[in-house]
């Protein structure tokens, strides 16, 4: 204990003195910005005493035995000062605003929307035009699909990126995204964008330099001169894309080298050893950030350190790096949040959200146990692992979403399932047998993603509706299995609105676009499934919204339903829910409760009529009766509840 302290101890004074010698130099460089704006300077130096210490002490952790560490410390606050001397005046002021209410993203009202900007609009100044359909969706937040330079051809829908400074010129330019940015804000919606900091693409300025054999750029990157080291790291890994490349390594002729790719051959992991490459990324992610930018989207970040005979997932220094980053935008861009995109085992999910790492989160836990449910019709699994599993730090947020760009992998726990008697790996055999239609008698349709035949493992590429019925019941014409499908639709929408956190709608599913396999046809996109629910808005399909005799109608006017319900629900923010066992394995339960109000949540996720009893309402000691507010039915609490074939209800006590 006495030997943690003095540890501390010294590190603070350290960290203090590093500061006092610091700060004059930085002064010096920054003495004309600091003489015109002395109250901004002011307080960008009060946000970097209050969070240089957290800073300092995770770069020394990581490069302090680098003979250099103190010129890359004061590069890196040259670089935060640097980066705040050109922040907009407007995004400082959305700075003091978030400061002032820094739990804002928790509130009910908040609706995330997702989508490609060339899908969605063709480019960026289309994509101004939908702020009206963004606002009539009732979206605060909008998450777009990396528009960034990128390779042609194959390019992973844009995560291979070439320059964290320049917009895809096929999308516009940098100033259509700021303006994008500010509209978008003075409309009430946040801003969402990805950082993929795990790695660029190979046609990256630094990837070039190291391709022509720049030994400083090469050191940006993972490269090896043969496979000693790919093997021995190899032994540990996990295949990610194992349809595009074996193992975690491509060799590249021009360079003679092994070059670590986790993802595709052209996406190059960049090291987080090399001090500069920390630097570097913080200047690109500050740079975004200015670009009005509100919430970063952490790509990947699970991959991002590396260290041998691990798996080089979720090791304790990629949290480090991450934290750091956050430290650097508490400091230079204090608006800024991150969201994990951690799609692994939902322990190490949890790890990431924190107020001081990532203060929002994928639930890709909660989406996959959804999907589950709806295969299985029941919800044991789904209730157990919330039970266990859904409490976050109080001021953090899960995002929740049916579907994303990406495909559905069964990250569930394996101890969780084993818990209920559920053998996990069989599981999720039967899992994908049935969302790829291969399985008798099932509704999804869905496409097999990165099969791998050594470990039989696969993930699901579809569209929600896909999945959920709607392309089956459509082929055979029966009226009752498009019904069911619909119901299936608004069933799992109704659970990412009520059950706590930011609901994310992947744009294309409010209106039920069915999968599109067009994408066969283009080489740059057969090797991969997920593009068969990355599609191009169908403007026809989205008119047909507006009339509830169409199936887009019935849809989106059911969507839109709950979603004012749930604008109107302040009980409905982030924080706690208690679930609850319904006594029927086929119905979801779960309650709110704030200081005033209280709502009970009930989700048939079976195909037959299914009854809550009376006895287990009581239970709930919520008394009295209460009113459906998705059906407008009321309900004694006296008297057993049925809910239909994938009925849910929001049922609120009334007084
Ligand atoms: C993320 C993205 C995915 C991409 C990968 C590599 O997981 O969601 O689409 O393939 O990172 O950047
Ligand atoms: C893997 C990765 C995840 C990525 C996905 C893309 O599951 O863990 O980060 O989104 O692959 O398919």
């Amino acid at each position: 204990m006495l030997q943690f302290d003095q540890q501390k101890f010294d590190m603070r004074k350290e960290a203090s003195r590093t500061l006092e010698r610091l700060v004059p130099r930085l002064e010096e460089n920054f003495s004309e910005f600091r003489q015109s704006n002395p109250e901004d300077w002011t307080y960008f130096l009060t946000r970097l005493s209050k969070y240089f210490l957290d800073l300092f002490t995770i770069l020394r952790h990581l490069y302090g035995d680098q003979y250099d560490f103190f010129y890359h410390v004061e590069s890196l606050l040259n670089i935060l000062a640097q980066s705040w001397a050109g922040r907009p005046q407007q995004l400082k002021a959305l700075d003091a605003e978030r400061e002032a209410n820094p739990l804002w993203f928790q509130d009910h009202k908040m609706l995330g929307g997702v989508c490609y900007v060339d899908l969605f609009a063709g480019d960026l100044d289309s994509l101004r035009e939908k702020i009206p359909y963004f606002k009539e969706l009732g979206l605060t937040y909008l998450h777009l699909m990396p528009l960034f330079q990128s390779p042609d051809g194959q390019n992973d829908g844009g995560y291979a990126i070439s320059s964290y400074r320049q917009v895809d010129p096929q999308l516009g330019t940098m100033d259509d995204l700021r303006r994008l940015a500010d509209e978008l804000r003075s409309e009430g919606i946040s801003l969402v964008l990805d950082f993929v900091f795990n790695h660029t693409s190979n046609e990256h300025a630094w990837a070039l330099q190291a391709r022509a054999g720049d030994d400083i750029y090469q050191n940006y990157y993972r490269l090896f001169p043969d496979r000693t080291l790919p093997d021995a790291y190899e032994q540990h890994l996990r295949e990610i894309f194992p349809d595009e490349h074996p193992g975690a390594f491509t060799y590249f002729d021009d360079i003679e080298k092994w070059v670590w790719t986790t993802f595709h051959s052209n996406q190059w992991d960049l090291n987080y050893a090399n001090p500069e490459v920390f630097n570097q990324m913080a200047s690109e992610m500050l740079f975004l950030a200015n670009q009005g930018v509100e919430i970063l989207r952490l790509d990947a970040l699970a991959f991002i350190w590396k260290e041998l005979g691990t798996d080089c997932e979720n090791l304790p220094e990629a949290h480090m790096v991450v934290q750091a980053y956050n430290a650097v935008a508490r400091i230079a861009a204090p608006a800024l949040l991150f969201k994990s995109e951690a799609i692994v085992h939902p322990d190490e999910v949890a790890r990431y959200i924190h107020p001081g790492e990532c203060q929002l989160s994928y639930n890709p836990l909660l989406m996959a146990l959804l999907w589950n449910s709806l295969a299985t019709r029941e919800v044991n699994l789904l209730l157990y692992s919330m039970q266990k599993r859904f409490q976050i730090p109080g001021r953090c947020a899960w995002v929740n979403y049916v579907r994303c760009h990406d495909d559905i992998g069964w990250t569930f726990s394996d101890e969780d399932a084993s818990d209920l008697g559920i053998n996990a790996f069989d599981h999720r055999q039967f899992l994908n047998a049935f969302y790829t239609g291969r399985f008798n008698g099932s509704f999804g349709r869905g496409l097999a993603f990165q099969e791998n035949p050594k470990t039989k493992d696969s993930r699901i590429s579809g569209t929600c509706a896909s999945l959920a019925g709607l392309e089956k019941a459509l082929s055979e014409e029966t009226d009752r299995e498009v019904e069911l499908a619909v119901r299936r639709i608004l069933l799992l929408h109704s659970i990412i609105l009520t059950i706590g956190g930011i609901p994310l709608i992947y744009l294309g599913d409010e209106i039920g676009m069915l999968n599109d396999y067009d994408f066969r046809e283009d080489p740059a996109k057969n090797g991969d499934s997920r593009w068969v629910h990355r599609i191009a808005a169908d403007p026809k399909r989205y008119a047909r919204r507006v009339d509830a005799e169409t199936l887009p109608g019935r849809i989106y006017q059911g969507l839109q339903a709950l979603i004012s319900r749930r604008k109107a629900a302040p009980v409905i923010s982030s924080g706690n829910t208690d679930f609850f066992d319904t006594g029927n394995p086929h119905v979801f339960g779960f309650i709110r409760q704030n200081d005033t109000d209280a709502m009970l949540f009930l989700h048939n996720f079976s195909d037959f009529s299914q009854t809550v009893s009376a006895n287990t309402l009581q239970s709930l000691l919520l008394g009295g009766s209460f009113r459906d507010q998705v059906s407008g039915l009321s309900y004694q609490v006296d008297r057993d509840v049925v809910l239909e074939p994938f009925q849910f209800m929001w049922l609120e006590r009334i007084v």
